[in-house]
């Protein structure tokens, strides 16, 4: 029998779930235009669309939410957050944000004068339309392997150090606003960025005098890969990793909906620079709130507090590391192409390989989340061409250089009996792929097109 992690605690309180019938879900599917997102929840058994706010909270963050000091400024529990910021990243400045991309919309038009470049190993869709948004450009310049799904590489999340430098030197290094690391790396599978590489993108960035920020959502399953896989860190704590992952960086972005283990919330770090900091904080009171509140409630920043120390505990981040692997060691024996090694938070199926008869601009990745909603009332998400939208000049379909379905876990919500139920949904799903249609679209929205699509499967 497989080692498998039991659960690092107990269930106090429960939420019902149930499988509409196979005809209701046929129904829901056509009337949500074959676009997962515009399901409604009680039509979904098991959702792992995202991670992001998803997670269950602990008896000791909701006794958090009843101690919340809802001051308009100065909030203890804004010190407690701070304190907590303080003592887990060694940063002397917290600024709390509605999510994270309150936190973007906050600090990138400072980092960002116009035409300026953002180099990261990934940008997330939304740090990629704040950079734009500040009338900047994303780069993104993962390492080659992060593409090869089924080649193993330790740290698939890898910035290239090579291409970044050569991308430095011809640019110029006036014209980079700043190089931002996103751990983990969500868009390439979860998968982390090793401390070798945040060192050596530190020095290389220092060398040119070009700051470098993290993209932190998923700060602790990285310094759990680290604590695995990189020599030299096997008998150091998780928080001594994350503490000398932030020493190499200014400052940080967060969405804390992640490993932050909260429904909502967000943070901008700053390490030390007092400058910075200023001009952060004058910019969070028009966007987000005043700045010992930012967009949350006291009691948020609470349960925020309590959750950063949660996330950062060695045995959750092994059993919920250990979820997401049993999920994709199942779909690797069934010989189900997922991207390997499996990420943190998810399991990326590659679609492209499951389906090669679909082509990229008829979606595979939806199809088969369509599939495998319609199988098993699981509901994953698409990340591949329909994600990635048109060229805006030329305004044809791009090609992703993957077709992903991300099955996303949730922390603490889901058994690996659900686990189970996904894993034999798919390879039902794998058994009749042929039988699967391309869709087209029925509606097309000019913008992050994904999320409200209309599609129709296409009829020969
Ligand atoms: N950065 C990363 C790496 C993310 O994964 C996300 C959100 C954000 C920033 C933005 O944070 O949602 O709090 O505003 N990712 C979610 C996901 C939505 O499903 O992967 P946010």
């Amino acid at each position: 029998m497989k080692k498998v992690k039991p659960e690092p605690f107990k269930i106090k309180m429960v939420e019902p779930i149930s499988k509409i019938s196979r005809k209701k879900r046929e129904e829901a599917l056509k009337r949500a235009g074959y676009n997962l997102f515009s399901l409604n929840s009680d039509e979904v058994y098991i959702d792992l669309l995202t991670d992001s706010g998803t997670g269950a909270m602990s008896d000791n963050q909701w006794a958090g939410i009843m101690s919340g000091d809802e001051s308009y400024a100065g909030s203890n529990n804004f010190h407690n957050l701070s304190n907590t910021v303080k003592e887990v990243f060694d940063y002397d400045y917290t600024i709390p944000t509605h999510q994270g991309r309150g936190a973007e919309q906050v600090l990138f038009p400072i980092l960002l004068d116009e035409g300026q470049f953002a180099i990261s190993n990934m940008h997330f869709d939304t740090t990629k339309a704040h950079v734009e948004l500040s009338k900047g450009r994303a780069v993104n310049l993962v390492i080659d392997e992060s593409r090869d799904t089924s080649k193993y590489h330790p740290f698939k999340g890898n910035l290239d150090l090579e291409k970044t430098k050569e991308f430095i030197n011809e640019k110029g290094a006036d014209n980079i606003g700043f190089i931002i690391i996103t751990i983990t790396c969500n868009s390439a599978g979860g998968q982390p960025v090793s401390m070798k590489n945040i060192k050596e993108t530190s020095k290389l960035a220092k060398k040119y005098g070009i700051k470098v920020f993290m993209d932190a959502a998923r700060f602790a399953e990285n310094a759990y890969f680290i604590k695995q896989r990189e020599d030299g860190y096997e008998n150091k704590t998780i928080k001594e990793i994350v503490k000398e992952m932030f020493s190499y960086a200014e400052g940080f972005t967060m969405s804390a909906k992640k490993d932050g283990i909260v429904n909502m919330g967000g943070i901008i770090g700053i390490k030390n620079n007092k400058e910075l900091y200023t001009k952060a904080r004058s910019r969070v009171v028009p966007l987000e709130g005043f700045p010992t509140y930012g967009g949350l409630s006291g009691r948020d920043m609470e349960a925020l507090a309590r959750g950063l120390k949660e996330g950062i505990d060695f045995d959750y981040l092994d059993y919920r590391i250990g979820q997401v692997k049993y999920l994709g060691e199942k779909l690797k024996e069934a010989e189900i192409p997922i991207q390997e090694p499996v990420g943190g938070h998810a399991v990326f199926v590659n679609a492209g390989k499951m389906l090669p008869h679909i082509p990229y601009d008829q979606f595979p990745a939806q199809v088969l989340g369509n599939a495998l909603y319609l199988e098993s009332g699981v509901r994953g998400v698409e990340v591949g061409s329909l994600l990635l939208g048109r060229d805006p000049e030329t305004k044809e379909n791009l090609k992703s250089p993957l077709e992903l379905l991300r099955l996303t876990i949730p922390r603490r919500v889901y058994t690996n009996n659900h686990m189970d139920v996904v894993a034999k949904g798919l390879i039902k799903v794998k058994d009749k792929v042929d039988q699967l249609k391309g869709l087209e679209f029925t509606y097309e929205p000019e913008v992050l097109r994904h999320f409200t699509a209309r599609l129709k499967p296409i009829k020969e």
